[in-house]
């Protein structure tokens, strides 16, 4: 079992040795690592963001750990060698266009969420979000406009083929929760064209799913519902940006940016499951970055939905997730959830549970 490990800037490495930590402590057996430069620090070290060295690990490794790329000194640099490319650029090679990110009040920790109790007790939906299309990956650029002032300009688009495979994915994980079998499409099609296809795209690929109740929502509505509601949501799909926007959003809902896990799937497997990457959902936070303050549970998390999908050790997933669920319960809260608990004393109060 190989796993590359990619900490990068900021809270990354932070983040990621903790989660690391967590992984070594369940002793499992035939597990070996691999680390690779990505993000600002590899741009400093190799003048590139994603350079070819860390791409080749990546590929030969069964799954890969993701800390987070980003850092300001690097924002004046011309877009392709900006730290951010090095993530984009990892999810378009290895072909990741599926990203989970399960956002959850785990039952006795809805003090931890902004939400009414009895609103924040109903929380626990996955935003599926399609992550290798859409305005992030469409041609863009800065052109001068007539008044001889600059214009910049990013295309947005969805093929058919893009969303159908997105939503089967949706459909196929609203029916592995056996609670809720709902899927909310999210998008703006009362707007955009690039919605409209999406829209009747899902439509159309829901036709073989008929056990499973399948909505539409524009975006500014879910957004909305998701704070007002949340309980109302299973399986939210949406594509690129909406997801990157919405799931920020369910994370102040849970509680903290600092929880949220997600998983990059594409269609590749390996001898032990599916071949992919997993990260936290927040940055590099270079406000809090090299303090020992970041709150590690969501790279802890982002381990157990690895040995989910890509290693089918579901006991041991489930085995990180009840120890992070007991630290949470028993007091290790972090800044970011108004304790004042480290990075690191979070980290081996999750090892000592697990
Ligand atoms: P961010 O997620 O880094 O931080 C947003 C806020 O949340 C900050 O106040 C930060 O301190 C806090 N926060 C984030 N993670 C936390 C944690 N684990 N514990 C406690 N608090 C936490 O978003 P940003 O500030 O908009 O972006 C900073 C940099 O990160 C930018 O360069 C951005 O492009 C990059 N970024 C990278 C990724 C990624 O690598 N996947 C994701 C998001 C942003
Ligand atoms: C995320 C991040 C990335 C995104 C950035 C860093 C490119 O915000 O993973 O949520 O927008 O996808
Ligand atoms: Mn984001």
């Amino acid at each position: 079992m190989k796993i590359a490990v990619l900490p990068g800037d900021g809270i990354g490495p932070e983040v990621t040795r903790e989660a690391v930590r967590v992984l070594e402590a369940l002793g499992l057996p035939g597990l070996i690592m691999f680390e690779g430069d990505v993000g600002g620090v590899a741009y400093k070290r190799h003048g590139h963001p994603l350079p070819e060295e860390t791409l080749t690990i990546a590929r030969s490794c069964d799954a890969v750990l993701f800390g987070a790329v980003g850092d300001p000194s690097c924002d004046k640099l011309d877009r392709h060698l900006r730290p951010e490319q090095a993530v984009l650029g990892l999810r378009k090679e290895l072909g990741l266009f599926a990203n989970l990110r399960p956002a959850k009040v785990f039952p006795g920790l809805e003090h931890l969420s902004p939400l009414k109790p009895e609103i924040a007790r109903e929380l626990d939906l996955i935003i599926v979000r399609e992550l290798t299309g859409d305005v992030y990956f469409g041609d863009k650029g800065v052109r001068m406009a007539n008044d001889g002032t600059r214009e910049g300009w990013d295309m947005m688009n969805y093929s058919e083929t893009e969303v159908r495979r997105i939503a089967l994915i949706a459909f196929r994980t609203a029916r592995a929760r056996n609670n809720k079998l709902r899927v909310t499409s999210v998008d703006k099609a009362n707007v955009l064209e690039t919605s409209q296809v999406w829209r009747d795209t899902v439509i159309e690929a829901a036709g073989a799913h008929p056990d499973i109740a399948l909505s539409h929502m524009y975006v500014d509505n879910a957004a909305m519902q998701l704070i007002s509601h949340p309980g109302s949501f299973g399986v939210v799909l949406t594509g690129n940006l909406f997801g990157d926007i919405l799931s920020d959003l369910a994370s102040a809902a849970v509680g903290s940016i600092g929880l949220l896990a997600s998983a990059s799937l594409g269609e590749r497997s390996t001898e032990y499951g599916m071949f992919g990457m997993y990260e936290p959902i927040h940055g590099s936070a270079p406000d809090i970055a090299g303090q020992g303050v970041a709150n590690p549970t969501a790279a802890i998390l982002s381990v157990a939905m690895m040995l989910r999908y890509s290693f089918k050790l579901d006991d041991q997933a489930k085995r990180i997730e009840t120890a992070v669920e007991r630290a949470l319960a028993d007091g290790f809260l972090g800044r970011d959830l108004g304790g004042e608990h480290g990075t690191e004393a979070i980290g081996t109060a999750v090892c000592e549970r697990l």
